[in-house]
């Protein structure tokens, strides 16, 4: 038996490194031509079904433009109605077909059912499925004061993407629709004063993974977008405190995106459709040339010139 497992030790990682150095230049070339082939067959959005969660600002505000721009009919989810409505109207005149606003929250499991079988019931069916809404964490862990601040950013950023789709499923079967989900880089990359949003993104990232190999062809496929900094609500110091309320203060940005480089939102959602009407598994959305100054005007009186924030900002860090 020893004799036997020392073979092995020795046997497999030897077979196992050499299928691999066979494989891998013959995966990397099927991928390209895939890819090459994706740009010159990609879906038509004219007329299809999408829904998007969180589509009242930022990412999911701008993804629906993009989407409208391809003639598709859009399903607009989120709390803010007025802010609904407004974006409802310049997709409409984008040249989206058709929009609804349905005023939901993703967290409630009840209110993703119906928003789902609103859309179905009205358009008799259901293309792409975009899981985009999310609340950004503004605390370190040790900080919290009260641990709901844990369930109101889960429930958002992980269940608020898992119950739409459980209850859109069997209609993205039918359609051979997609589902596209706005992970983040933090999936991978843990950042400070993010630690449950980190985890719920990383869920998030692997749950849909995982669902890809369970689905396999019965769906037209998911694509996973994982963005680093981009323009929107978020980044402008939207997120939920240690209190476990949701609050607005521009020194977050500061704490948390500092000197970062940030993309537009429009180039991210551009990349997000691109990506998804090509069949992409993945979209990685690093910078694009936002040259916005994103940096600390609010604590620029706290802490002295923008120097000084950066300074700041990094000293936060290193601390950590
Ligand atoms: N900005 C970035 O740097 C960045 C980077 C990586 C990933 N992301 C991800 O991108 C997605 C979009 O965020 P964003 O950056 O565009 O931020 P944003 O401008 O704050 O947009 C968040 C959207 O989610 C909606 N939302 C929040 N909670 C909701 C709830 N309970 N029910 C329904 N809708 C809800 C908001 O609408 P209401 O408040 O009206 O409900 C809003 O439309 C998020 O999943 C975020 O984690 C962002």
């Amino acid at each position: 038996m020893d004799l036997l497992q020392s073979f092995l030790n020795l046997f497999v990682p030897v077979v196992g490194f050499s299928t691999l150095l066979i494989l891998w230049p013959a995966l990397t070339f099927r991928n390209i031509v895939m890819r090459m082939l994706s740009t010159v067959f990609e879906e038509s959005m004219r007329g299809k079904i999408v829904l998007i969660t969180g589509a009242s600002s930022g990412i999911g505000e701008q993804t629906a433009y993009q989407y409208a721009k391809k003639g598709a009919v859009l399903v607009l989810i989120s709390r803010r109605e007025d802010k609904l409505r407004t974006v409802a109207d310049k997709c409409i005149k984008q040249g989206a077909m058709d929009v609804r606003a349905i005023r939901a929250d993703v967290s409630k499991e009840e209110d993703c059912r119906r928003f789902v079988e609103d859309t179905v019931h009205q358009y008799g069916r259901l293309d792409h499925l975009v899981n985009n809404a999310g609340v950004l964490q503004g605390f370190l862990f040790e900080e919290a004061q009260d641990t709901r601040a844990f369930a109101t950013i889960w429930n958002i950023s992980f269940w608020g993407l898992v119950y739409p789709t459980f209850y859109a499923i069997d209609h993205l079967k039918r359609s051979k629709g997609r589902i596209v989900v706005i992970a983040s880089v933090a999936s991978w990359l843990p950042q400070p004063r993010m630690s449950v949003y980190n985890a719920a993104k990383a869920a998030a990232f692997n749950f849909f993974d995982t669902l890809r190999i369970e689905l396999g062809p019965r769906i037209g496929g998911i694509t996973v977008v994982t963005p680093a900094f981009v323009e929107s609500e978020m980044l402008m110091g939207k997120h939920v405190n240690k209190k476990g309320e949701v609050e607005w203060r521009e020194e977050q940005r500061d704490l948390q995106v500092g000197p970062a480089p940030v993309a537009y939102a429009e180039e991210c959602a551009k990349a997000i459709v691109r990506g998804a009407v090509r069949g992409y598994r993945r979209e990685g959305i690093v910078v694009s040339g936002n040259d916005k100054e994103y940096s600390a005007e609010a604590s620029k009186e706290e802490v002295g010139d923008t120097k000084q924030v950066i300074d700041h900002v990094l000293n936060e860090r290193v601390h950590l």
